[in-house]
């Protein structure tokens, strides 16, 4: 049955820990050294599964990669392969990341439709639509995404809905792209920030980043660059609700706290005390938390990724919440298994209602993506005995050093490898 994670709940956590940098920046930033012939250095790299998966999918492109720790060095030929290995590609959501740069190095791409979280549809129109409007012919045939340029020129193009995806797809083809481009009701959120930077530093002519318009004079070639991945600002959040819950108190370095000024606005709804600094913060709780509302949205919005930390949140609060999600309609699945822990929540359509209890009851319990299952070991914290959490490969996915950096905050957690108890 593989590892599991026994959760002693009852401690309260205390203590410092250190975010390394973010897994939805790390692996957009690999494909972007796509774009430019030479060695690029990414640093500050999360040691997580999902990086060693995405430097095989550079090497079926032609790359060579090495990753040492938290150095990930990418070389790029001076012609990538335009065709990405089925097997890597389908095992990493983020692998689709690889269509905009190859389509603008190779002016043709074939990519394997993606595998991933099972957090809802994750279609693709929006990034096809954008690289049609740049000139590109796409088609999704036999389980592959197939995209085809003559020439790429720029245009303005209008998301629908500002997908993270789609915009850093159409982004780094923009920057090859002869001409400006405009991208409206782009994505906001710092790791298009972080792209952005990156691109910049590679020679891309970008105005706007940051902002829902991104403009792109496109240049013709780009120079590899060494480039530090921002601090993961969904891990320092994960650490921070661990704190309210279990009315701990724990400082988190390495996170731009406004890149969580609405999370930890929340927590202060909920009674938490913070503190912040540049790189930086911390979150002391005393007493039971009180009942919040959240609404996960695009960025500055409440992040959906961390919808299952509300949920787990508001299972322990003192009174009744409402979480409602907007971005991921699948999401609320991993309700089944909060309850299976004691949560007194239901959910309807878009929207979640949790009535927080005093204690939760451990239960063994399956993780169905990384954030759920981060959210099912927080509330194991909270519960009265030891909680199972199976399938931890998703965990581990997205949160290095997970088991250690809980406990090493006073959490009696640990990595098992045995048959479930039921
Ligand atoms: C990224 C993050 C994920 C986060 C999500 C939203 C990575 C590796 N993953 O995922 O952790 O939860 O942003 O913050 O960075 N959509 C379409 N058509 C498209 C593209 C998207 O309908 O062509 C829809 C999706 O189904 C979803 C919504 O748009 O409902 C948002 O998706 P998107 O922002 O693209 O998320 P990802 O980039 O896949």
């Amino acid at each position: 049955m593989g590892e599991h994670f026994r959760v002693n709940g009852g401690a309260r956590l205390t203590g410092e820990v250190e975010v390394v940098g973010a897994k939805n920046s790390v692996l957009k930033l690999m494909a972007a050294a796509l774009l430019a012939e030479g060695t690029t250095t990414l640093t500050n790299c999360p040691e997580i599964l999902d990086v060693p998966l995405m430097a095989d999918v550079l090497r079926s492109l032609g790359c060579e990669v090495e990753v040492d720790g938290a150095c990930v060095r990418i070389t790029s030929p001076a012609m990538p392969l335009a065709e990405a290995d089925y097997r890597s590609v389908s095992r990493l959501r983020a692998s689709v990341c690889v269509l905009g740069p190859l389509v603008a190095r190779c002016r043709r791409a074939v990519v394997p439709l993606p595998g991933g979280d099972a957090i809802g549809s994750r279609p693709l129109d929006m990034h096809a639509n954008g690289l049609r409007k740049l000139g590109a012919s796409t088609e999704i045939s036999h389980g592959r995404v197939v995209a085809h340029a003559a020439d790429l020129h720029g245009a303005q193009i209008w998301l629908d809905f500002p997908s993270v995806g789609a915009t850093e797809n159409i982004l780094m083809a923009a920057v090859l792209a002869e001409g400006t481009t405009i991208i409206d009701n782009a994505a906001r959120e710092p790791e298009i920030v972080d792209l952005c930077r990156m691109l910049q530093q590679m020679g891309a002519k970008i105005e706007g980043s940051g902002s829902s318009t991104l403009t792109v004079h496109g240049v013709s070639t780009l120079q590899p660059t060494d480039h530090r991945v921002i601090g993961d600002r969904i891990v320092g959040a994960t650490w921070a609700f661990a704190a309210v819950m279990t009315r701990g108190e724990v400082t988190v370095r390495g996170v731009d706290p406004h890149h969580l000024d609405l999370v930890l606005d929340k927590l202060r709804s909920a009674g938490a005390h913070t503190s912040t600094w540049v790189d930086g913060f911390s979150v002391a709780m005393h007493g039971r938390p009180g009942a919040v509302d959240f609404v996960t949205l695009p960025y500055p919005g409440f992040a959906t990724d961390l919808q299952p930390m509300a949920i787990a949140l508001s299972a322990v609060a003192d009174g009744t919440s409402m979480i409602t999600e907007n971005v991921f309609e699948a999401r609320f699945r991993f309700v089944d298994e909060m309850v299976r822990i004691g949560a007194d929540a239901r959910t309807d359509g878009h929207h979640a209602v949790v009535r927080g209890v005093d204690r939760l009851s451990s239960a063994p319990v399956w993780a169905s993506d990384i954030r759920a299952g981060a959210g099912l070991v927080l509330a194991g914290l909270c519960a009265d005995g030891v909680t199972e959490v199976w399938d931890v490969e998703h965990i581990d996915r997205g949160y290095p050093r997970f088991v250690e950096n809980l406990r090493s905050l006073g959490a009696d957690i640990a990595r098992v490898d045995a048959e479930p108890s039921r």
